[in-house]
């Protein structure tokens, strides 16, 4: 069994040692290996059991760091205009990894053999603390089984790698939903992965229109990114995503069936965990709810269907409808 790391110096002197430690972010959990340390990274592959082709975020102290590790000449201008806007200290900041391509610095496995690298600087005091310490970058996969629901407490990863990882524990994650991924390694820059940095807040710092990931991943189309599978974020208890009226119709014609209920909209009873209204807070508390339905062991999950209009909840919709989908 590892030892608790309570201590960043030692989080880090691990790290260089070649393990994986877990550690916090702004938006979840992260299971960190240092980037340059391809056994390292490859052990991070196993823990989580995820397919070999799905790359990894590495995580950097600033532009400075993600400027060396793409390769020469990719930190454009326009990578370095959304790296100090939405990077801690920007005006705008919120969680955004830049996909580039990628220096021959970043061992191949970190890319999942492809030629681009995602690069993220995380807004949160112990990551920081952990990577200025550090001076090396890190790749940070959200630290859960590969498919499952990612991780916003310390507590989430003790429970699915309590033997296998150390976890440096920073309290629940602020965010709670994944980085937005942008990638600017094509003709057009893109999102692959939509979340709270919304397309609307890069085309106002780029000065042009950003194309967003297909909301709703048809089975069988093209993977936007590697990890983009139509099925993902997702609790092992059966999950439904309905309007609030298919949802109150299936109330009152099955009144007593074995589910828990995800809603916004009906107050807390029996099997109904309340979300909150406005999209920040509904993203904070989303995992952990997802969680604490799927430990009732019940026969099914139903999820109201939010409807507001607010960006943000564009990256909600995105994680319902994975977790929700067959
Ligand atoms: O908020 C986050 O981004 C968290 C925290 C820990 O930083 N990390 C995270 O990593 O969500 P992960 O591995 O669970 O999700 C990364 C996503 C995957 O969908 C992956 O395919 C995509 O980003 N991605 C990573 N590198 C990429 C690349 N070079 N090209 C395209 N997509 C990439
Ligand atoms: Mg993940």
């Amino acid at each position: 069994m590892p030892d608790k790391v309570t201590d960043i110096v030692l989080a880090a002197e691990r790290l260089r040692a070649g393990d994986v430690v877990a550690f916090p972010t702004e938006t979840v959990y992260g299971l960190g290996a240092v980037a340059f340390d391809p056994r390292a990274v490859e052990r991070v592959f196993a823990i989580k059991g995820r397919p070999a082709n799905n790359p990894l975020i590495v995580h950097v102290t600033g532009p400075e760091m993600a400027r060396a590790i793409v390769a020469p000449g990719a930190w454009t201008d326009a990578a370095d205009r959304l790296a100090r806007a939405f990077w801690p200290g920007g005006e705008h900041a919120g969680p955004l990894s830049i996909v580039l391509p990628k220096s021959d610095r970043i061992p191949p496995i970190v890319t999942g053999g492809g030629p681009n690298v995602a690069v993220r600087c995380p807004e949160h005091p112990v990551a920081l603390a952990l990577l200025f310490e550090l001076q090396l970058p890190l790749v940070g996969p959200s630290a859960n089984p590969s498919g499952s629901i990612s991780p916003t407490t310390a507590e989430h990863v003790r429970a699915a790698f309590n033997d296998q990882v150390p976890v440096l524990d920073g309290g629940p994650c602020r965010a709670g939903i994944e980085s937005t991924v942008i990638s600017l390694a094509g003709p057009r820059p893109r999102i692959l992965r939509p979340g709270l940095v919304t397309a609307e807040a890069i085309a106002r710092i780029l000065g042009e229109e950003i194309e967003n990931a297909a909301p709703q991943p048809q089975p069988g189309a093209p993977l936007d990114a590697p990890g983009l599978l139509p099925r993902h974020y997702a609790p092992r208890t059966r999950a439904r995503l309905l309007d609030l009226n298919a949802l109150l119709d299936e109330l009152r014609h099955a009144p007593h069936a074995r589910r828990v209920i995800l809603s916004h909209s009906l107050s807390d009873a029996a099997n109904i965990i309340t979300l909150p209204t406005d999209p920040e807070s509904y993203a904070h508390r989303l995992y952990a709810a997802l969680r604490e339905a799927d430990a009732r062991a019940l026969d099914e999950i139903l999820i109201e269907r939010p409807t507001g209009a607010h960006p943000h909840w564009r990256a909600i919709l995105d994680r319902l409808t994975r977790a929700t989908a067959d």
